[in-house]
């Protein structure tokens, strides 16, 4: 698969990340990966760190999407395209905490509950979201109406089951 700039940039970026993450994941303070009953995030919640920077930057990559839809709408497509790999690449950076949080987690969070069906139809609907999200801006599926509205309908499910799924955790 040959990638252009964008391309190269999305998966230098998540590289990066991930090594960040890495690192700092391997030698924790040990209130940072406690999941409820700390105080070390940003937003007063009983989420730690990595979980309410994930709530800020997916929200303001929603937003940068919804932009860019109107963008779109008014036939501005340098700023419609240019808005889409801003909001793929903050969906990106936050699926290395998400990712993370699935996999240590597994067994406690995918339960016959309401927040275990919450996570299930969070993942589906997110994988699929940020896969499209990201096959788009790297030109790997044609860029249609149709696709770009199923990728855009899935990514806006995703995002309210993952606001949902902070509150069920952390509020
Ligand atoms: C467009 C795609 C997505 C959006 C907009 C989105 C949005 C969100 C938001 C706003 C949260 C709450 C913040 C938090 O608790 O960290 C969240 C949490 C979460 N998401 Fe996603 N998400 C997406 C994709 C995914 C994918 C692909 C996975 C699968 C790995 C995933 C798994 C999770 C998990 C496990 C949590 C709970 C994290 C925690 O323990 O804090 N999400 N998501």
């Amino acid at each position: 698969m040959r990638l252009n700039s964008a391309g190269r940039l999305i998966v230098f970026v998540l590289g990066e990340g991930a090594v960040i993450a890495n690192v700092y994941l391997n030698n924790p303070p040990s209130e940072v990966l406690t999941r409820k009953g700390n105080f070390m995030g940003l937003l007063g919640t009983e989420a730690n760190l990595f979980a309410d920077m994930t709530l800020i930057a997916q929200t303001a990559g929603f937003l940068i999407l919804l932009l860019g839809w109107r963008y779109a709408k008014r036939k501005n497509f340098l700023k419609h395209d240019k808005t889409s790999k801003a909001s793929v690449l903050l969906g990106g950076l936050s699926f290395i905490w998400m990712g993370f949080s699935l996999v240590s987690n597994l067994v406690p969070l995918i339960s016959v509950t309401l927040t275990g069906f919450v996570i299930f139809f969070h993942t589906i609907t997110g994988t699929i979201a940020l896969f499209m999200g990201l096959f788009l801006v790297l030109n790997e599926i044609k860029k249609t109406k149709t696709s770009m509205i199923i990728a855009f309908s899935l990514w806006t499910a995703a995002m309210f089951l993952g606001v949902m799924l902070y509150y069920l955790l952390f509020v």
